[in-house]
This record gives structure tokens, C-alpha cells and sequence, in this order.
């Protein structure tokens, strides 16, 4: 028999047991204050009675993690034999080798256990994450947000799209997660609209790019339509409906604009990601928004989320297709 080992005697156990880890796996429980000499019927040790020889795999109950690795790693237990089940902001690579959990406890029984939207501190550690992690470093929360939209929005028909593409840096972080659904890119590659009036370093800065190095950057380039040339003219001849949008042009002319045009085309259960929303240098998105809505006649639902810029999710509510 595998010797699993189960730290703490408290819900967490018990729900652990719920979820599917028969009492008879366990070899036994262990606890710096035991309440008793058994729990659900198996043994409850003191944690310097573990027997280190015999032990495959700790699986840690408490939110007490970081202490409690460092006292595994003081009995001689490597983290590769720590299974840590509840959220911990301390530990920067939990459970990044969970091999042998999985090799003992079976991957149905793991994902029970670790739900898939743990998100903690550090990068990596949006759990089954496919975004390389030099990648999640530039913005962790914006990307990581991004990598759960869209396994969301793969569940609904349509298009991805970004309006305010720049050297596609966003673009191929969409491109990487949903390399099935066809991208759309809208971009000036000149710089910004006059009407939006950037400063002479801004508008120099964004003619920094090209149609050619964008397509270079992106990991499946067969699925981008790159429309170049102002928004909303560069959308004319498009006919699509969409299940995720970047909107990322910085003032308010043009978000105005992608605002109106995108927003009707976006399928039930899709979203557009409000970039610089909350960016207290660029006023005018937060301000396109709000005269947006009023055109509605209503309110977005939307999530704020705390990345860099400021991000806001809208979330189109309607039936899903
Ligand atoms: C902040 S950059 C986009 C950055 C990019 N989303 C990223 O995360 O890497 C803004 C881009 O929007 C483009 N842009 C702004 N207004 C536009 C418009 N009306 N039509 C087309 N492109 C526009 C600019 O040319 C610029 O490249």
C-alpha cells in the first residue's frame, strides 16, 4: 500500500475523504495538535512520528502551508511528495510537481481536488495553465484573466477579435489560447486616429509596427485576418460575430467607436476586455464607456479586474450560441 499521509484532522480532511480518498489509502493522519488518537478511523500521529521511509506523498489540509512545508522539509519530506490542497499566497511554486500525486491519486481524483481556477500569487501557477510563463510575467493577472475568458468564451460560437494590436503582443496571447477560432486584428499600423489627438512621442511610438511582424509574433497566423487602416472604416467588409475582444486604443474617440460597432456583434455569453479602464492616464475609456451606455439606455454587467491597466470585462449577457 502507497503510504499517503494526510496533514490535519479538520474540514478539510474530512472533505477530502468526501471527495473520494478512501480512509484506507491513508495510511495516517498527522497533526501538530491532535484531538484524538484516530480520525474517520485511521491513525493520527504526531508529525515526528511520520515515518519518513514509508512516505509517498503528504497531502496537506491545512492552510497552515507554508509552515507546514517547512516542517516536511525539516522530517526530510521533498516537495515533490507535498500535495497542497487549499490556496497559498507564500509558496510561489506549489504544487508545480504534483507527478507523484497524480501517478498515486489518479488525475479524475486530482482534479477533484485542486479545482482548475486556483489562482495564486506567482506566475505559473494558474493550475493546467498553457501560457509560458515569460509570457505571464509581463502582466500576470491581465494574462492569466485572459487564459480563463477564453476557456470560457470556447464554449460559445464566434470570432476573436483585438482592436489596437500595436506589435501584437496581446494578440498572440489570444492567438495561443483559442487556435481554433479566427482572429481578427484591427489596427491603423500608423499610430492613432488625429481625431483621437496623441502626443507627438505616442503617435511616433505606434508607428513603430507592421502588418508583417505582427503575423512573425503570432503562434497560429493562419487564423488571423489582420484589417489594417482607422477603425471603424477597416471593419466594412467584415460580417462576423464574436465570442472575444480586446478593445485597446487608449482614447476616446476610438473606444467610442469599438464600443458601437463590436458590442451588437458580440454572441450571448461573450466578452469584450476594456484595457486601461481603470488607467487614471487615459480618462477618455472610462468616459467612451459611460456615453456608450447611455446610448444603450443601460448598463454592461462587467468585472473589474487588478492588472496593471486596469482592465474591465464586459460581460454580454443572452442566450449563448
Ligand atoms: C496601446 S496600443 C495596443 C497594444 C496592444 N493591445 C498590446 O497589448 O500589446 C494601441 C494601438 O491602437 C491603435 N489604434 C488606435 N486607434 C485606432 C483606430 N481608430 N483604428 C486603428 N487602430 C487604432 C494604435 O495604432 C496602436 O497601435
Amino acid at each position: 500500500m502507497a503510504g499517503i499521509y494526510v496533514w490535519g484532522t479538520g474540514c478539510g480532511a474530512s472533505e477530502l475523504v468526501e471527495q473520494g480518498l478512501k480512509p484506507e489509502q491513508i495510511a495516517a493522519f498527522v497533526d501538530n495538535a491532535p484531538f484524538g488518537e484516530t480520525f474517520l478511523g485511521r491513525p493520527v500521529l504526531l508529525p515526528e512520528k511520520l515515518p519518513v521511509e514509508n512516505c509517498d506523498l503528504v497531502i496537506v489540509t491545512s492552510r497552515q502551508t507554508e509552515q507546514i512545508a517547512r516542517q516536511c522539509e525539516a522530517l526530510g519530506i521533498p516537495r515533490e511528495r507535498m500535495l497542497f490542497l487549499k490556496n497559498s499566497w507564500e509558496i510561489a511554486d506549489r504544487n508545480q510537481h504534483c507527478q507523484i500525486a497524480s501517478d498515486l491519486l489518479g488525475d479524475e481524483l486530482l482534479d477533484k481536488l485542486l479545482p482548475r481556477q486556483q489562482v495564486v500569487a506567482c506566475p505559473g501557477q494558474l493550475r493546467h495553465s498553457r501560457l509560458p510563463d515569460r509570457w505571464l510575467a509581463g502582466d500576470y493577472v491581465r494574462l492569466a484573466s485572459l487564459e480563463l475568458l477564453c476557456r470560457q468564451a470556447a464554449q460559445i460560437s464566434g470570432a476573436a477579435a483585438e482592436l489596437g494590436v500595436y506589435k501584437g503582443m496581446f494578440a498572440r496571447c489570444i492567438n495561443f489560447l483559442m487556435p481554433e477560432r479566427k482572429l481578427y486584428l484591427f489596427d491603423s499600423f500608423s499610430g492613432f486616429s488625429p481625431k483621437d489627438a496623441p502626443t507627438a512621442g505616442l503617435q511616433e511610438a505606434h508607428k513603430q509596427t507592421t502588418v508583417e511582424g505582427v503575423k512573425a509574433v503570432l503562434p497560429f497566423p493562419d487564423q488571423a485576418v489582420i484589417c489594417p487602416g482607422f477603425f471603424p472604416d477597416s471593419a466594412r467588409e467584415v460580417e462576423e460575430g464574436f465570442c472575444l475582444v480586446s478593445l485597446d486604443v487608449d482614447f476616446f474617440g476610438s473606444t467610442l467607436e469599438g464600443l458601437r460597432w463590436f458590442w451588437p456583434r458580440i454572441h450571448g455569453g461573450g466578452f469584450l476586455l476594456l484595457h486601461d479602464w481603470g488607467n487614471p492616464a487615459l480618462p477618455g475609456i472610462a468616459q467612451a464607456l459611460d456615453r456608450y451606455q447611455q446610448e444603450l439606455g443601460q448598463p454592461i454587467p462587467a468585472v473589474p479586474i487588478p492588472d496593471r491597466n486596469g482592465t474591465l470585462v464586459l460581460c454580454k449577457v443572452g442566450k449563448t450560441r
